[in-house]
């Protein structure tokens, strides 16, 4: 029997590679860049199998493309660039590698609310850029106090919790927000008070977001939440860009209703060069980079592939994103293997 086709979106860790090569015929992208549109309706068109990342745009008309497409398979956390609905409807599996890059983002996460609280990365710029011209000043680069402060987290799942997690050490009061509520329990565990989502912008600090970009959390944080938060507040983004308002983020930052910001997400990956936040010296930026540690990546690869083979064997795979799709095609018509 001809082995699946499987088209990778981009060069990917040996460990995904070592999962997929003895059972599939293989296709990568071997370009720096994603593939445009039209590339991926190309390469899926005669594929069985897809593992994409989250630069790639798995809309309605991808996902006809590939008559023969069983599963699609995301190197990714986040799932908000497939269209998980059409390809339930087509009777494809979608796949994602939640929990391998909780760690990784969540001190990630840590990174950027000290970068922001201490200035680092503008520090960095000044002795760079040879303005450091007095060799100790009281008033220089004076920042935030992180201990004992108050940590306001939006979004307690996997990566929400484990930035609470860190919090301790720091002795920070913690509050959250989540649509969903977590059990008692839990909130105990962690030692977290549950309020409103303007309780947390009123109270924190430091207002970190972790939850998933869906319409309901598009612009979670616009002009009127931004308005709510204290004029030393931070706030921390590695979780999707739009869920940030950015025009009126740096307005809040220009006009000092909070102290700082810093994200590792942007509503237009790559940042584009007219973005305002480019420009205020009290935003740390960084390229959507959160989960990226070698364990990290690694696991990821090697978890998308074992997802897409799981499926392509008859299988359940472990991190299946729409479980209904099992009753549009039951595993044993997704099976090759
Ligand atoms: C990263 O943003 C991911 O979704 O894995």
């Amino acid at each position: 029997m001809a082995k699946p086709k499987v088209y990778v979106t981009r060069e990917i860790p040996k460990a995904g590679m070592d999962v997929l090569k003895p059972y599939c015929e293989v296709e990568v992208n071997q370009a720096e860049q994603p593939p445009t549109k039209a590339e991926l309706i190309l390469r899926a068109s005669d594929k069985d199998g897809l593992i994409c990342l989250l630069t790639d745009q798995v809309d309605k008309e991808v996902l006809a493309s590939g008559p023969q497409l069983k599963v699609v398979s995301s190197i990714s956390v986040g799932f908000n660039h497939i269209d998980v609905s059409e390809a339930t409807k087509r009777g494809i599996y979608v796949t994602y590698t939640p929990g391998v890059l909780t760690d990784a983002t969540a001190d990630f996460t840590w990174a950027l609310i000290m970068a922001t609280a201490k200035r680092v990365a503008e520090a960095d710029r000044y002795v760079r850029d040879l303005k450091w011209k007095i060799a100790w000043a009281p008033m220089m680069f004076l920042g935030s106090e992180v201990y004992g402060r108050t940590l306001g987290i939006i979004g307690l799942g996997r990566i929400g919790s484990a930035v609470a997690e860190r919090a301790k050490g720091f002795r920070m009061k913690l509050m959250y927000y989540d649509p969903v509520r977590a059990p008692t329990q839990k909130e105990k565990e962690v030692g977290i008070e549950y309020t409103s989502l303007e309780n947390v912008l009123k109270q924190a600090d430091f207002v970190t977001v972790h939850v998933p970009y869906l319409p309901e959390t598009h612009h979670l944080i616009g002009r009127d939440q931004l308005r709510m938060m204290k004029p030393t507040a931070h706030l921390v983004n590695t979780a999707r860009g739009p869920i940030v308002d950015e025009a009126a983020l740096a307005t809040a930052i220009k006009e000092k209703w909070i102290a700082g910001a810093a994200l590792d997400v942007f509503a237009k990956e790559p940042i584009e060069s007219q973005n305002p936040l480019l420009h205020l010296e009290n935003v740390t930026l960084a390229p959507h980079i959160a989960s990226a540690t070698g364990e990290s990546r690694f696991a990821m690869a090697r978890i998308a592939a074992e997802n897409l083979i799981a499926v392509l064997k008859g299988e359940k795979p472990t991190f299946l994103v729409n479980a209904d799709v099992m009753t549009v095609r039951p595993l044993s018509r997704a099976k090759m293997l």
